[in-house]
């Protein structure tokens, strides 16, 4: 088929190249004039395992184009994807300007019947907006063309991208045409070989599933980091806590590992906009808030563990700090907790030496840039020099298994802040380390 995917992102990039993999010709289509003239040149905006590679091949193979311009696109398809950014809009709702603006533009420069499917994470009633906007224009154009509008959330894992939409464990289609059904599970098929995963239902409902799913997701992390920190006050094991009730079948084991809070570009404003979508309809969410809140605190809980055991003031102290991605597989730092542990140590007098096997070049050119007192190193052991103490806040595999001698003989004070959301069975305090985690004293 066809296709083409307006949005060059996280979501689209992958969505594109996994679509042409399996044989579609697809055009991706970014107003990010620069991210395009890269990817033109094979050069990929974002690290995500096994992308790269992919990529070059299908650009190779002459199914993967990529454009500036929507024309481009719009000349031969028959499925256009909206993948754009959906972010936080001022009053925590999601900001659809980005969507309905591709929604006008389709109006306005579609020539043949289309089917519109809808990627961008939007709210319920997102799907009838889109489809007012482009008939609007198509009647501004006084023509009638043929197009549906379709709901295909995406479900894919940052760091897991491709092997997710390659593999996924379910495909979610809203529609209102049977004709939208046939086309979008054709399309979907070769990605359903063993056993069948697409789920059908309205537009509306399939709207609502991705954010139920985020923040559920979110609630059994906010959960899990409640209950470490009950845990560290009554001075009981959380870890094995979290095995005590994870071999409930009802419950399970994964997402309850308590950790420095949830990240990403996602979590943080879908359960968000899930509040503000109830309370636009006289509803309040005290839970899903509640979520949100708890996270907000858990953030920081690094950042007062250091407090707590080097003071208030910090200046004159230094720390090394591992892991600035929100977690381990991706670059993307967007809400990581590294931010807001780096900015609260910096604010109290502290400089950070930092490490990321992927992000720190993110980290320097968007999220951390104004933060002079931070220097990057391109080895882990370098950051160590002389530190009071390291701070572990990704779970990227490089630093499950240091070399604690190494650790050890760089580091002023054998002091270990460990703020991932797994628990190390390395003994440290028998290293002859004062080791800190989430859940403990
Ligand atoms: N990142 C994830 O893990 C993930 C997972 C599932 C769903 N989602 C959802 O998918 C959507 C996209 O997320 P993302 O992380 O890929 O965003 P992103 O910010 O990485 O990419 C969005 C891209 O859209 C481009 N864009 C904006 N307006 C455009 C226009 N008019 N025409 C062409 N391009 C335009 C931007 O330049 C940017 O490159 C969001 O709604 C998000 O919530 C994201």
């Amino acid at each position: 088929m066809n296709l083409t995917v307006v949005g060059t992102g996280y979501v689209g990039l992958v969505t594109g190249t996994c679509f042409s993999a399996m044989g579609n010709n697809v055009t991706c289509i970014d107003i990010d004039k620069n991210k395009i003239e890269n990817l033109k040149k094979g050069n990929i905006p974002i690290f995500e395992p096994g992308l790269e590679r992919m990529v070059s091949k299908n650009v190779n193979n002459n199914c993967l184009h990529f454009s500036t311009e929507l024309k481009d696109g719009l000349a031969n398809a028959e499925i256009v994807f909206i993948a754009v950014g959906t972010p936080m809009g001022e009053d925590g709702s999601a900001d659809l300007r980005y969507v309905l603006g591709v929604a006008k533009q389709l109006g306005q420069e579609m020539l043949k019947p289309l089917i519109v499917v809808d990627k961008s994470t939007v709210p319920v009633g997102t799907g009838d907006k889109v489809k007012a906007v482009i008939q609007e224009e198509l009647e501004k154009r006084e023509l009638n063309i043929d197009f549906h509008v379709v709901s295909n959330p995406e479900f894919l894992k940052e760091g897991a991208a491709v092997q997710d939409f390659m593999k996924p464990d379910r495909i979610v289609i809203g529609a209102d045409s049977d004709e939208a059904f046939d086309i979008m599970k054709d399309l979907y098929s070769p990605f359903t070989h063993n056993h069948d995963r697409i789920i059908t239902m309205d537009i509306r409902s399939a709207e609502m599933t991705k954010y139920v799913a985020n923040a559920m997701l979110a609630t059994k992390i906010s959960f899990m980091n409640e209950v470490a920190n009950i845990c560290e006050l009554v001075d009981a094991d959380v870890n094995q806590v979290r095995i005590g009730i994870g071999s409930d079948s009802r419950i399970g084991y994964s997402f309850i590992y308590p950790g420095s809070g949830y990240g990403g570009s996602c979590f943080p404003k879908d359960v968000k906009a899930l509040q503000k979508i109830a309370e636009e309809n006289g509803y309040k969410a005290s839970l899903i808030s509640s979520v949100e809140k708890v996270n907000d605190r858990q953030k920081m809980i690094i950042a007062n563990k250091v407090i707590k055991r080097f003071g208030d003031d910090l200046n004159g102290r230094t720390f090394a700090l591992w892991g600035l991605a929100f977690k381990p597989g991706t670059d993307d730092m967007r809400e990581a907790p590294a931010i807001y542990i780096i900015k609260e140590l910096v604010k109290r007098g502290a400089k950070i030496r930092a490490y990321d096997p992927k992000a720190m070049e993110e980290s320097q050119t968007y999220y951390l840039k104004d933060i002079k007192e931070i220097t990057y190193f391109n080895s882990k052991y370098e950051t160590l020099l002389n530190v009071d103490a390291m701070l572990l806040l990704t779970e990227w595999k490089e630093f499950r298994s240091p070399d604690f001698v190494e650790l050890k003989s760089q580091m002023k004070t054998p002091v270990i802040f460990d703020g991932r959301n797994q628990y190390s069975n390395l003994k440290l305090e028998k290293k002859g380390f004062e080791y800190y985690q989430i859940g403990k004293k």
